[in-house]
């Protein structure tokens, strides 16, 4: 039987993930920043990608560790640690695993699933083992934080939709133009899984063009369940925020609870 392929890891897109400069992609970038310097201790981001997040974190001071399932995704982290003063480099480790299985056999002062990454988990065993992990690494007062988006209503098929335009970009690396775009390929309502495509079209300075495709497929959530599930799951949720400029969650286009290991009484 052919292995299964590895979903959701950017496999095809892995140096491309960091010319994305929307405005969900900066402004977490402070938010993380800010719980960092308030805990004593080292940080954790599961699904650590490219760094994005991570890289900020380090550079601020913070020893960080990474957990990723991609090795594309390391690698780019890798490639953009290594232009880094080694004071910096010293304070990064990285593993890859899957962030439902792994085992750091230390505590963390802060734990990060940001930009959306435990909706890469679709199945509820997965999801369960990933918050059993967060538990099991986070130190007794430590924070744990988790993203997802806000599904814009009770979602449907009409959430289905032809290919439209996320951004165009220049690579300041390669001098490549970049259209990002997506297809809303999918919707299983039952299992509340989303499949969009994303669309890369390469215009290279010789003139060539190429087309990459990357096919994601994310479990969506409602407020409610995503409280549920952490409430079930051996956490209270301390903060609840509905963008990382900190306004109320009902008001926001995410999902963000802070969350504290459920206290024993
Ligand atoms: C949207 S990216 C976010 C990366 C980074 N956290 C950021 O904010 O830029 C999602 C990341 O989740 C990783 N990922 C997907 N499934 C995973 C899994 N089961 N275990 C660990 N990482 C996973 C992907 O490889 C990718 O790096």
């Amino acid at each position: 039987m052919p292995a299964k392929r590895k979903k959701n890891i950017f496999n095809v897109s892995a140096n491309l993930y960091d010319l994305d400069e929307r405005n969900v992609t900066l402004d977490d970038i402070p938010f993380y920043l800010e719980y960092a310097s308030r805990v004593q201790g080292p940080v954790l981001e599961l699904a650590c990608g490219t760094g994005r997040v991570a890289i900020p974190i380090t550079a601020a001071g913070h020893e960080v560790w990474g957990v990723d399932l991609s090795d594309p995704m390391l690698d780019r982290f890798r490639s953009k640690l290594a232009v880094l003063p080694s004071e910096v480099r010293e304070r990064v480790h990285l593993l890859q695993s899957d962030m439902s299985d792994f085992n750091l056999e230390r505590k963390f002062a802060l734990i990060i699933i940001a930009f959306r990454s435990f909706q890469a988990l679709t199945g509820a065993e997965k999801q369960k083992q990933c918050l059993a992990r967060v538990r099991e690494h986070l130190a007794d007062d430590g924070i744990f934080i988790i993203n997802v988006f806000r599904p814009f209503a009770m979602l449907d098929q009409s959430w289905v939709k032809e290919e439209s335009l996320d951004w165009e970009v220049t690579d300041p690396e390669t001098g490549i133009l970049v259209r990002r775009t997506h297809i809303r390929k999918k919707i299983d309502l039952r299992k509340q899984i989303i499949y969009p495509e994303l669309i890369y079209y390469l215009y290279k300075p010789d003139g060539s063009e190429e087309k990459i495709v990357e096919p994601l497929e994310l479990k969506y959530y409602y407020e409610a369940q995503l409280r549920e599930l952490l409430l079930a799951n051996g956490f209270d949720i301390v903060e609840e925020l509905g963008y990382y400029d900190r306004r109320p969650i009902i008001e926001g286009p995410e999902l963000i609870f802070v969350c504290k290991r459920k206290s024993r009484n």
